[in-house]
């Protein structure tokens, strides 16, 4: 009797601890340097952020491959979901990636000709898929069909994508105003990926958590590229940026309304945030929001971030660590506001939300 009830309570602790620690089983990432984890260390790229001054505050100091002066969104949203940070793609391809695996790459974008010349290269998008749909049929082997799906249909699919696409029709010496509009860029950027997510869905996903893009005209680049010098935030790009979002807002309500109906999702609205936190600076405890932290020259935009740069003492008193990415303040606070919190900043569901179901 004795031992029996002993052996029970301890049963209970072990369910209780499960329930607690495997709010969802795994977590799929494709992106770009948002969320790169260190993919592009295993291939020949321009696009890298192995080397100092990057990951300066990370854990133990040392670049790691994020584009960041620490942590980056995946490592947070890793942190609010309870499983490790799910590691790069390309680093152990043959693993079984128990908990989730990330495909994000620096400079990806939805289209492949996005960063795609001698020197810049990236996993796009597409080819960020393929690799997954490799994951799936060794998870399939493992656990069979239906324990697959199950197992997919309860986690996470983490989706950062659009800004580089956004930036490279932008950037000072684009040709791709020649060949297309904006809106004709902006219309080919959503129904590309709304056709790499219905891809994802054929392969069992069913809980996706997708980003909006952010306020790029007002990364320290594009300030910098700013008519007479004035560091204003680039008004084109914003409005592109902002048009792709209600874009892609009204695109994931149709599909879950029409064709992919048994999907849930939460849509972060990482412009509006962002917008927010550059224009309310103290509100978040940031004292500069136009100047990178990292780099040389004007707002430390004119070089970028590399070791002859020079970087800020004061990491979290801004928003941008490098001429184009947010530091760990600012990622920790896009992840910690959209995790649990109200459809102002991520809708229809938060995060939180979205792993009970
Ligand atoms: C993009 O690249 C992938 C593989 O890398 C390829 O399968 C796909 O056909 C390409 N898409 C276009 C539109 O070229
Ligand atoms: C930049 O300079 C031009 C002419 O020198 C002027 O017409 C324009 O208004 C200026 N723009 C800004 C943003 O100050
Ligand atoms: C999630 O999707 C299912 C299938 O469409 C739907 O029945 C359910 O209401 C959704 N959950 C929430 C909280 O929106
Ligand atoms: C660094 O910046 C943060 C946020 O702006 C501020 O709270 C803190 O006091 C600053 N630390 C130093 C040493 O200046
Ligand atoms: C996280 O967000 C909550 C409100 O959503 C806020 O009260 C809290 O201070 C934030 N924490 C950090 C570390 O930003």
């Amino acid at each position: 009797m004795a031992i029996s009830s002993f052996l029970s309570f301890f049963f209970l602790l072990i369910c209780l601890k499960l329930s607690h620690t495997q709010s969802v089983p795994a977590a799929y990432m494709f992106g770009d340097s948002l969320i790169d984890v260190g993919n592009n260390n295993y291939f020949t790229t321009i696009i890298k952020a192995n080397f100092p001054y990057n990951g300066h505050d990370y854990p133990g100091g040392k670049p790691t491959g994020r584009f960041s002066n620490g942590k980056n969104t995946a490592d947070f949203l890793a942190e609010k979901l309870g499983i490790p940070t799910p590691p790069p793609y390309l680093a152990s391809k043959n693993s079984q990636f128990p908990q989730g695996v990330s495909f994000a790459s620096g400079g990806a974008g939805i289209f492949n000709g996005t960063n795609d010349d001698l020197l810049s290269k990236a996993i796009h998008l597409s080819q960020q898929v393929q690799f997954f749909s490799i994951v799936q049929q060794n998870l399939v082997k493992q656990l069979e069909l239906d324990g697959a799906m199950k197992q997919l249909s309860k986690s996470i699919f983490v989706v950062v994508i659009g800004s580089n696409d956004m930036i490279n029709y932008f950037k000072s010496d684009s040709k791709l105003p020649k060949t297309k509009t904006p809106q004709q860029f902006v219309d080919e950027m959503v129904s590309t990926l709304q056709g790499q997510l219905k891809h994802l869905h054929g392969l069992g996903a069913r809980k996706f958590v997708i980003t909006a893009i952010g306020s790029v005209g007002c990364i320290p680049l594009l300030r910098y590229q700013s008519a007479n010098k004035s560091n204003e935030c680039f008004q084109q790009a914003n409005f592109w940026a902002n048009k792709y979002n209600q874009q892609l807002q009204s695109m994931l309500q149709d599909l879950k309304a029409d064709q992919l109906k048994d999907i849930n999702y939460s849509l972060m609205d990482t412009y509006n945030l962002l917008f927010d936190v550059i224009q309310n600076p103290a509100t978040y405890g940031f004292s500069e929001v136009k100047a990178a932290c990292c780099g040389l020259g004007r707002l430390r935009a004119t070089v970028p971030c590399t070791p002859v740069a020079l970087f800020c003492i004061n990491r979290s008193s801004h928003v941008f660590w490098d001429r184009y990415h947010p530091t760990e303040a600012a990622n920790r606070i896009i992840i910690n506001t959209t995790f649990d919190g109200t459809n102002k900043y991520v809708l229809p569901l938060n995060v939180k939300q979205l792993i009970a179901l």
